[in-house]
């Protein structure tokens, strides 16, 4: 059998009947069973699974790339459905987190953390398995946990914070996840929102797999929040990897996408709602 991978959450929905909403969720079925990458804004997911057909009573475990409202919003929809799941993740998860935006002179501050309490989850069944090392979710597929951050480009967005002892301090998001599969086409990587930066990210999967190539990699990138010296120096560090499909979504950005488009031509997709990769 092959994995595929269904985009059941984002911000933009190509199929007919596909809802989009500010978040990321994908769908895998595979050998090992049925699993599902983030759970979106808190809207389109249920509705979404239903109209491609993909059974929310069959998912083994959740997966979660960070703690973000928007990859997190879905969890209570989900765990209503079922009777008691394990839940992955990194123990930040339930930082309290906010994006600071100015406008002229005055400041917004706006919470984009979890939105629920661990208590309430675990009441509708969540069994968190929240660990900050790289483990084995089951054979063949990996969740990264905490990524080193060591390349100069990668800044991180400067506009999100967390609580730390009473006061706000920039987010260190921590709890940035990808996954990986490991296919008979190569490594796929999925990224939540990839806080930790693209090539960190890339650079620490090939270190825990010992490989030096990746075949695809899906998700939201983040680069919509990122400065242009980021962007290019993102895209020039990229070639080395070899992707041989980029799918990006969610947080990337218009823009961003658009020159990965340019730079990666054919081997390029936008990974939105309805979107299916086969491997
Ligand atoms: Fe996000
Ligand atoms: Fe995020």
């Amino acid at each position: 059998m092959k994995t595929r991978i269904t985009i059941v959450c984002e911000n933009t929905a190509s199929i007919q009947g596909g809802l989009g909403e500010h978040g990321f969720s994908a769908y895998l079925e595979t050998e090992r069973g049925k699993f599902l990458f983030d759970t979106g804004r808190g809207i389109s997911l249920i509705p979404n699974l239903l109209t491609f057909g993909k059974d929310p009573l069959a998912i083994q475990k959740i997966i979660l790339s960070h703690g973000h409202h928007d990859h997190t919003g879905g969890l209570p929809a989900i765990l209503e459905l079922l009777t008691g799941v394990e839940v992955w993740g990194h123990p930040d998860i339930f930082s309290l987190r906010y994006k600071i935006t100015r406008k002229g002179n005055k400041e917004f501050n706006r919470f984009v953390g979890m939105k629920f309490h661990r208590a309430y989850l675990e009441s509708l069944g969540a069994r968190f398995l929240l660990e900050k090392g790289f483990r084995t979710i089951t054979q063949d597929m990996y969740l990264t946990g905490e990524i080193p951050r060591l390349t100069s480009f990668e800044k991180g967005d400067p506009g999100l914070f967390a609580e730390s002892e009473g006061r706000l301090i920039p987010d260190p998001i921590a709890d940035d996840n990808s996954m990986v599969i490991d296919s008979p086409k190569g490594l796929v990587l999925l990224l939540g929102c990839a806080h930790a930066g693209l090539i960190n990210i890339l650079e620490y999967v090939l270190k825990q797999t010992r490989r030096d190539e990746v075949y695809a990699v899906i998700g939201g990138t983040h680069l919509d929040f990122s400065s242009l010296p980021q962007l290019d120096e993102t895209i020039a560090a990229l070639k080395k990897f070899n992707v041989k499909r980029i799918g990006v979504s969610h947080c990337t950005g218009l823009k961003p996408a658009g020159r990965l488009q340019a730079a990666f031509g054919e081997d390029f997709f936008y990974c939105n709602v309805g979107h299916v990769l086969e491997f």
